[in-house]
């Protein structure tokens, strides 16, 4: 039996932040994250956030904190040979991956475009994830590996999914058929490209994986985090999600989501987001 762990990048702050400290408080899995500057500040501050009701009896030792920068790509892949010595692949597999980071610079106007912001939302957003799924794709489970280990990881509110699962996050600005109010140009462009790269991906994982893995994009909603702190005033209250509450939705979306469902982007209601 292979034994499951968990890869969130990053989980500095925002919905990452939340994520990790929410699979610390209910599972039972190792959890490899990471961060950008300070993993050790990060690790204490995830270890605080989870302690409140934790359900499993442990201190954060599951949880490791490594350093990465998505546009480094050196970062990326010592990120990925530190995962590969913590949890060899002859003995584990990546079950659950979330691949978050993104930056957004909303230019309204064509002529607001900046060369280098546009590029900065391109290296980030879409070649980020890109290099994630370059480095740590592979360890993800086989064709053949037995997952069978995942069944004693389920913990309070959270069914691990028997297949293991690569989410990118990605948003609903992404999808070219539902683009009604233009503006955001690179950051659009950065989200259609990164659902583009995960239906890539996907095909990859059902070749290599036949079955025990798949990849999905990911809408999660308006968050309350400072990526959107610029609209809070303009959403209405029901439709400003805590952090939080955005963490168990996707949760719940990757709880229900089959093999057949990969390579689609799904939105926090469990509803297909179109190309
Ligand atoms: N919040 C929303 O309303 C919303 C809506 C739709 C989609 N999303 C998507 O959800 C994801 C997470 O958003 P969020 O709300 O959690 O944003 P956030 O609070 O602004 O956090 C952004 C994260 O990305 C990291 N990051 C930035 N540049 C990076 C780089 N070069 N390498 C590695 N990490 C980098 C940041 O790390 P540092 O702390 O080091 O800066 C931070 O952890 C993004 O992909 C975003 O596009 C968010």
């Amino acid at each position: 039996m292979s034994k499951p762990w968990i890869f969130i990048s990053p989980s500095s702050r925002g919905i990452g932040h939340a994520l990790t400290a929410h699979l610390l408080r209910t599972t039972s899995l190792p959890i490899l994250a990471t961060a950008r500057s300070d993993p050790a500040g990060v690790k204490e501050s995830l270890v605080s956030a989870s302690a409140n009701n934790r359900t499993s009896k442990d201190d954060g030792s599951r949880l490791h904190v490594t350093h990465l920068d998505v546009t480094d790509e050196s970062s990326v892949e010592a990120a990925a040979a530190k995962a590969a010595e913590l949890f060899p692949p002859s003995t584990h597999h990546l079950h659950l991956a979330f691949a978050l980071p993104g930056i957004l610079h909303p230019e309204k106007q064509p002529r607001r475009i900046d060369y280098d912001d546009a590029l900065e939302t391109l290296r980030v957003n879409t070649l980020g994830p890109l290099m994630l799924m370059k480095w740590f794709g592979d360890l993800l489970p086989r064709k053949g590996t037995d997952l069978s280990d995942v069944r004693g990881a389920e913990a309070a509110g959270f069914r691990v999914p028997a297949h293991a699962t690569w989410l990118t996050n990605s948003a609903r600005v992404g999808s070219t058929a539902d683009n009604r109010l233009g503006g955001w140009y690179s950051y659009r462009a950065s989200k259609a490209g990164v659902n583009s790269i995960t239906k890539s991906f996907d095909l990859h994982l059902r070749m290599r994986g036949a079955g025990n893995a798949m990849a999905m994009a990911y809408h999660p909603g308006t968050v309350k985090t400072g990526f959107s702190q610029e609209f809070w005033g303009n959403v209405a209250e029901d439709k400003l999600f805590s952090p939080e509450f955005a963490v168990r939705k996707m949760l719940e979306v990757v709880a229900s989501r089959t093999v057949q469902d990969g390579g689609r982007c799904w939105d926090w209601k469990g509803e297909e987001v179109p190309p």
